[in-house]
């Protein structure tokens, strides 16, 4: 993966606890392209701490990428750097950006929005109004003071396409999710990003109401809880070279994959980008990980080996 210098050019507190990072090339020179969906990693430390962040500008332009960035405060210290640390003319490093969550061709798309899970779709709609697409948006916020970006989107060619809700308003603007998905219908996509919670809430709704898992797009934030109290060693097998590695109880995967120097991408080591996507021969695994369906855990021929783990003596990779 490709790394960029780019200079922070702007820092907006876009609302309560959110500021907006407007990011520029060093040297004047077009920015990698990217698609709606998109994210960069960003080195929110020097040479320390890397956090993924969805690009939410336009993505025709190439002179900025977007960011925001909500202030946790179960923050394990990534958007804290952000918002106290990282300050206009900065210059920082990132990856060009990819995508893991991108938009398909569709008839109809429906965008749904929790909180800071804006970013992206935000990106999308902007992507969706150019084309003309049919489209539209709902942006669940806790209240007007923390909804980020509303003035832009408010000034925008796509406004009466964005409706939105308030936690803190009257019950008649709250998400009736229930009537804005109520009938699957194989010609609209879904697209969801959000707080777990948001996200856990659309895609039950959806199922419950007969939508296929390959029509509701989803992009979490941050790792699922997880036990960990039964975690037993097992083997993998690397299949390109008839390796077989012991992995400890209480070791990921790719960081015994590592120190064997068995090179497998990583980026948010905990299930949540698809970065580190391997597929599996042989085995069993126990996806541990918010990426993939539940119909792609089921096939159980990939997975994330950052965080997930076997239910199988031995599981053989392909690599
Ligand atoms: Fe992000 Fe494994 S590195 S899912």
């Amino acid at each position: 993966m490709r790394q960029l210098s780019v200079k922070v050019v702007n820092k907006v507190l876009e609302a309560e606890d959110i500021v907006s990072l407007e990011l520029a090339s060093v040297d004047g020179q077009p920015l990698p392209a990217f698609s709606a969906g998109s994210h960069i990693d960003v080195e929110v430390t020097p040479g320390g701490l890397t956090r993924q962040y969805s690009l939410l500008n336009d993505p025709s332009e190439q002179h900025r990428y977007m960011i925001g960035v909500l202030r946790d405060p179960a923050s394990r210290g990534g958007s804290i750097a952000v918002h106290d640390s990282i300050k206009v003319g900065d210059t920082i490093n990132i990856s060009e950006p990819r995508n893991h969550f991108g938009l398909v061709q569709a008839k109809r798309t429906v965008l749904l929005a929790g909180g800071i899970g804006v970013t992206p779709i935000l990106c999308m709609a902007r992507r969706l109004s150019k084309i003309d697409g049919n489209f539209e948006m709902h942006y669940c916020a806790r209240s007007p003071e923390r909804t980020a970006f509303r003035e832009a989107i408010s000034k925008s060619a796509f406004v009466d396409k964005v409706h939105f809700h308030y936690d803190n308003g009257a019950d008649d603007q709250k998400l009736k999710l229930e009537s804005v998905i109520a009938k699957p219908d194989p010609e609209t996509h879904i697209y969801v990003c959000g707080p777990t919670g948001f996200i856990d809430y659309v895609l039950g709704t959806a199922k419950n109401l007969g939508w296929a898992d390959s029509q509701v797009h989803r992009e979490y934030f941050g790792a699922a809880e997880q036990d960990t109290s039964g975690d037993v060693s097992f083997q993998v097998k690397i299949a390109s070279t008839g390796q077989v590695f012991d992995i400890p109880a209480d070791t990921p995967i790719t960081r015994v994959l590592e120190d064997n120097g068995v090179f497998v991408p990583v980026s948010c080591e905990e299930g949540v980008c698809g970065t580190c996507l391997t597929r599996v021969l042989e085995g069993t695994p126990d996806h541990r990980d918010l990426y993939l369906t539940d119909s792609e855990h089921a096939a159980n021929d990939q997975f994330t080996p950052c965080c997930s783990r076997s239910k199988t003596p031995l599981l053989v990779l392909d690599i």
